[in-house]
């Protein structure tokens, strides 16, 4: 399986701030999976940015991309409007347990704008931007992942309808 981990921030992309997030993300799977961290980037909050970087991956064959940050009430916080854009089915499952889950540890969970969903054979799922966040979600997320993606790769073909995107 590969899998692409995007960090979205202003800050990480002018250098102001140093992405714990993404490292963090590619640690957990190298420890935790057998899969492959094939792309990582990071891109600014902007709704057109984040739709190329995840449009090029899905393309590029990427069968999970993690967003981290964005997700927020900011006004700069549109990954999942980026995120919407792209994917073509919803999966509101892997959100609402993510959000569940955490509430449990605390209430800014309900700040989580954060969507899920497939385009093609790619699930893309958005992680908060905090690392302390990123470990709680990543700990909801992992154990269903396998069967999730198992169950998109069932499917050949359908990533070829977007070549000309
Ligand atoms: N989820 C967990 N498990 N732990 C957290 O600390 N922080 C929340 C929420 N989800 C948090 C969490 C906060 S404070 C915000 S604002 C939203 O995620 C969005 O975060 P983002 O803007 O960094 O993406």
């Amino acid at each position: 399986m590969k899998v692409g981990i995007l960090t979205i921030s202003d800050r990480g992309v002018r250098g102001e701030y140093e992405d714990r997030s993404g490292p963090l993300i590619t640690e957990i799977i190298g420890r935790r999976t057998s899969w492959q961290v094939s792309h990582q980037a990071i891109v600014a909050d902007d709704v057109e940015e984040i739709k190329a970087a995840l449009l090029a991956w899905c393309q590029e064959g990427v069968h999970l991309i993690l967003t981290t940050g964005g997700t927020g009430f900011s006004p700069r916080d549109v990954t999942p409007e980026a995120t919407r854009q792209v994917i073509e089915r919803e999966t509101p499952g892997i959100a609402e347990a993510m959000r569940a889950e955490s509430l449990k540890v605390t209430q800014h969970a309900m700040l989580s704008r954060a969507v899920a969903g497939i385009r093609g054979q790619t699930l893309i799922v958005n992680l908060p931007g905090n690392p302390k966040a990123v470990k709680e979600n990543m700990d909801v997320l992992l154990p269903v992942l396998p069967h999730a993606l198992q169950l998109l790769s069932d499917h050949p073909g359908s990533e070829s309808e977007h070549r000309t995107v």
